[in-house]
């Protein structure tokens, strides 16, 4: 009777691994998705749910917003060279890479 030979062990171990490490990496991407749309959502009580604002509303939509626009907007309003009645508020809160992964994911946001 033939044994099942060392290295095709090995290639079924190797293979294992890298189904292990893929599983976990989408576990990871899950987690990350998770994360950053729970810190969008700080913005919908105003912004509305998904940064969508009803018609007519005096508060502008954040869906599918420019990230770049964003952004600048975001460090004006922390820097208070936009003057603002809340946002100047809000952003003292976010860090950088924060009002980064939020412009990201409203950029992302179909309107
Ligand atoms: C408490 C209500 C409130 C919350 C919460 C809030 N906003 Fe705002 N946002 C406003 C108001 C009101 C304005 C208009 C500027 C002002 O008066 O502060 C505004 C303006 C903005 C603008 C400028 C839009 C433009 O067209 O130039 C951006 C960008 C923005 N908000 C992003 C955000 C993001 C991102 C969050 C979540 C981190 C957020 N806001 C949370 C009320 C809010």
């Amino acid at each position: 009777m033939k044994t099942t030979s060392p290295h095709l062990l090995r290639l079924l171990a190797a293979a294992a691994l890298m189904l292990g490490a893929n599983v976990a990496s989408h576990a990871q991407d899950k987690a990350t998705q998770l994360h950053n749309r729970a810190t969008a959502a700080m913005c919908a009580n105003c912004h509305g749910t998904e940064g969508r604002t009803i018609e007519g509303s005096a508060i502008p939509s954040l869906a599918g917003m420019p990230k770049d626009y964003m952004v600048l907007q975001m460090k004006a309003f922390k820097e208070g060279t936009r003057p603002a009645t809340v946002m100047h508020q809000i952003t003292k809160g976010l860090t950088d890479a924060q009002i980064d992964t939020i412009a990201n994911y409203y950029a992302a946001t179909k309107r």
